[in-house]
């Protein structure tokens, strides 16, 4: 293989972690919670959330990485590592924020308290606690989409 087809493999590779990333995040935004909040019963909303939640973690967490490293390789085979300085490539830095964003949630917080603070609220009051888990889904959601949006316009040579 030619560096050539690695970078095309890694492009491919880049958008298909994200289809099926950003996918999931609009799914459980925009179907899943919508859907969790009309259950009565507190409980059963905890359990089916928390069982949901916990498979796509895993599929979030494999694409989270699966975009980080394509990209990488992308800015690597391009030798574009300056575009980080360079305000023209916002769509760089938008992209790599949303990456972060939820590197951090899924590697860093989530394990050390933001599944345990979820649980504990949700005991107290689960509608608030679902309300304020729906308000952090469409914002992360809402800056993902302007992300794909930018990212693809930006790739081709829009801005
Ligand atoms: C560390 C994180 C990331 C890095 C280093 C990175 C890097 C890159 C690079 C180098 C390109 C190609 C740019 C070009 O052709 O000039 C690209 C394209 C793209 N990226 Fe990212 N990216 C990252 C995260 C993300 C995230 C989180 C998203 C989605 C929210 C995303 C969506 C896209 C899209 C849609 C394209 C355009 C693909 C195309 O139309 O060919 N990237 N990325």
């Amino acid at each position: 293989m030619t560096d050539v087809d690695l970078f095309f493999l890694a492009r491919s590779v880049h958008v298909l972690a994200v289809v099926i990333w950003i996918g999931g995040v609009a799914f459980i935004t925009t179907v899943l919670l919508p859907a969790l909040k009309k259950l009565a019963s507190s409980e059963q909303r905890i359990k089916l959330f928390e069982q949901l939640e916990h498979t796509f973690s895993w599929q979030a967490k494999l694409t989270t990485l699966a975009t980080g490293i394509s990209g990488y390789y992308m800015l690597d085979f391009f030798n574009a590592w300056h575009r980080y300085l360079d305000i023209n490539f916002w769509w760089l830095h938008l992209m790599t924020l949303v990456w972060f964003i939820f590197t951090l949630v899924l590697f860093v917080l989530e394990p050390l308290f933001l599944h345990r603070w979820f649980l504990q609220q949700a005991k107290i009051d689960s509608d608030k606690t679902f309300a304020t888990i729906q308000r952090m889904h469409n914002v992360l959601l809402t800056l993902s989409l302007i992300a794909v949006f930018c990212a693809v316009a930006g790739a081709h040579g829009y801005f």
